[in-house]
């Protein structure tokens, strides 16, 4: 009888649940920034930060109008993550071959690259430039990139917490950062600052 070989669902332990609550926090932002443009509907994105292109293959999958736009340095740089960092250009361009026609990949400082962006090209940055090496300039980083959001885009992050004081310095107030949602639901890790 299938119902006699039926198991009971697993109540899941404490460990259990604050592994759960682990891998979300640590990944889930992949899957809820997708599905968070989408659902407003933009057409032109900039990822600061592209490493292996990971997050932005999802943005892509997701979005089949959109275009985006991804920067990096794709040198070795301090932190685990980064040792084999100039391999992760190579890896980033064959993760996103198949989306060629939608995509733009620039390989330098973001810094410096800035300088030649337009004010006002995109609807959302996504800023994902938070290694050690960085720890010191993000509200300079913050400050150039602003610009190139159009009124009322959206600067997208999932570590502001980590660089708060460098939000609060350059002018914004807690209240001007909000956590996106999915729906009803709210994602664990990703905030976003409306361009004014
Ligand atoms: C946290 S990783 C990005 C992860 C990626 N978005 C993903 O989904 O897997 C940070 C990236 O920022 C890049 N980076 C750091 N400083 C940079 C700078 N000044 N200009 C451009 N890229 C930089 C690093 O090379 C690294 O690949």
């Amino acid at each position: 009888m299938i119902s006699e070989t039926l198991q009971p669902v697993k109540e899941l332990n404490e460990d259990e649940m604050g592994l759960i609550q682990w891998i979300k926090f640590k990944g889930w932002f992949i899957f809820d920034l997708p599905y968070f443009i989408k659902e407003r509907q933009f057409k032109n994105g900039l990822e600061l930060g592209a490493k292996g292109g990971r997050s932005m293959y999802r943005v892509l999958k997701t979005n089949k109008d959109i275009h985006l736009t991804g920067i990096d340095l794709w040198i070795p740089m301090d932190g685990s993550a980064y040792k084999k960092n100039a391999q992760n250009e190579t890896k980033c361009r064959r993760k996103l071959n198949s989306f060629s026609n939608r995509t733009t990949l620039i390989k330098g400082d973001a810094k410096e690259i800035a300088e030649e962006i337009e004010d006002g090209t995109f609807d959302f940055i996504f800023y994902d430039l938070q290694c050690s090496s960085m720890s010191d300039f993000h509200r300079d980083m913050i400050q150039r990139w602003l610009p190139k959001i159009r009124k009322g885009g959206l600067l997208i992050g999932r570590d502001f917490r980590d660089f708060r004081d460098s939000l609060y310095r350059i002018g914004f107030k807690e209240e001007d950062i909000q956590r996106c949602t999915i729906g009803k639901r709210v994602s664990e890790r990703l905030e976003y600052i409306v361009v004014q």
